[in-house]
């Protein structure tokens, strides 16, 4: 068979292969090994040819080669483009699951929180969550015998601690580690030993700030309020203060802010807050008639229940999925 007669036959074969793996079969019956195209030269006898013969059959013979390679190809792309076209492929079908899993939408709003105090220069001090009764009630001008210590009975340790039962615990520590003037954030967990129902739970999160410097006022708090409620809820916050009793501020406030609910205006009570009182400066060692400063405990816990309409505390703590898995969208 000559050069010439084997691209016509293989053109007459590639005109009838219908799919890939035919079209696999036909390069491997000419460009194989013992295909048509690689015999050609294995069986032609050089030695019978003149200089000018063996020049003329290589550059036949590569030329064929190409060209059969190149009707190969060509057509294996053809395959490749249709393969594509007639899939049946349904591209509306929601895309693999694959379950990563949900940030806590108490913690995505204690992210969010920190954020927004980070910018107006406040720095995260994290805590622990078993401390001193010192910390937690005597340094805050909670003494033994106060009624305070009440309402927020909590869970002793055998070695004296206590599971903290507010993030103001942390006021003390803070204060005489990072000395003043200071701005510090104290996120966490808080427990109580409490009965639980649709507003309270034993175990809660809380986001504790407070500022220390000369000269600080309930401006200054007002002002840090509302622009952290504007950053949580997107929108201009108006806030007000209405007199609130914590043996560790004077004067002490709880901050309501203004929304409209189904309509109509209302202010909803969110965060107890108020001006360090110079006991507590004074057990960290500060001197109250230098310095001044507010604190605020926000509850993290029911800040994300405004913010995500959660209507029952307990869902936070239970582990049902069909729960957590509403806030996948929030990673
Ligand atoms: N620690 C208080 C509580 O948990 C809240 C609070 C913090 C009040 C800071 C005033 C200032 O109830």
């Amino acid at each position: 068979m000559t050069l010439d007669h084997v691209f016509v036959s293989f053109e007459g074969e590639l005109a009838n292969v219908a799919n890939e793996p035919a079209l696999v079969q036909l390069k491997a019956r000419y460009l194989g090994r013992e295909g048509v195209v690689t015999r050609l030269r294995k069986d032609i006898d050089f030695n019978a040819l003149s200089p000018e013969e063996k020049r003329s059959f290589g550059q036949n013979f590569n030329d064929l080669k190409t060209r059969v390679e190149q009707a190969i190809e060509a057509a294996a792309a053809r395959f490749a483009e249709s393969v594509v076209e007639t899939v049946d492929f349904d591209r509306t079908l929601p895309g693999t699951d694959r379950r990563l899993g949900a940030i806590h939408p108490i913690i995505s709003t204690q992210i969010e929180v920190e954020d927004l105090l980070r910018s107006m220069g406040f720095q995260v001090y994290a805590g622990d969550e078993a401390v001193s009764e010192f910390e937690n009630f005597d340094a805050l001008n909670i003494p033994g015998d106060h009624p305070a210590r009440d309402m927020q009975d909590t869970f002793w340790l055998e070695n004296g601690m206590v599971l903290r039962t507010h993030t103001s615990s942390m006021q003390n520590r803070a204060m005489r580690a990072l000395g003043v003037p200071v701005r510090a954030i104290f996120p966490g967990r808080c427990f109580r030993n409490e009965a639980t129902d649709i507003t309270h739970e034993n175990t809660f999160y809380q986001l504790e700030g407070l500022m220390v410097d000369k000269d600080v006022s309930v401006a200054n708090l007002i002002g840090v309020m509302r622009e952290l409620l504007s950053g949580v809820f997107r929108r201009d916050i108006e806030v007000r203060l209405r007199p609130g009793f914590f043996p560790f501020v004077e004067p002490g406030f709880e901050l309501d802010f203004k929304t409209t609910l189904n309509g109509v205006e209302r202010w909803i009570e969110l965060m107890p807050c108020g001006m360090i009182h110079p006991a507590v400066l004074r057990n960290a060692g500060v001197d109250p008639d230098v310095y001044s400063g507010f604190a605020f405990g926000l509850g993290l816990t029911r800040l994300a229940m405004l913010k995500y309409g959660v209507s029952d505390v307990r869902l936070f703590n239970k582990g049902d999925l069909r729960f957590y898995e509403q806030f996948r969208a929030t990673l």
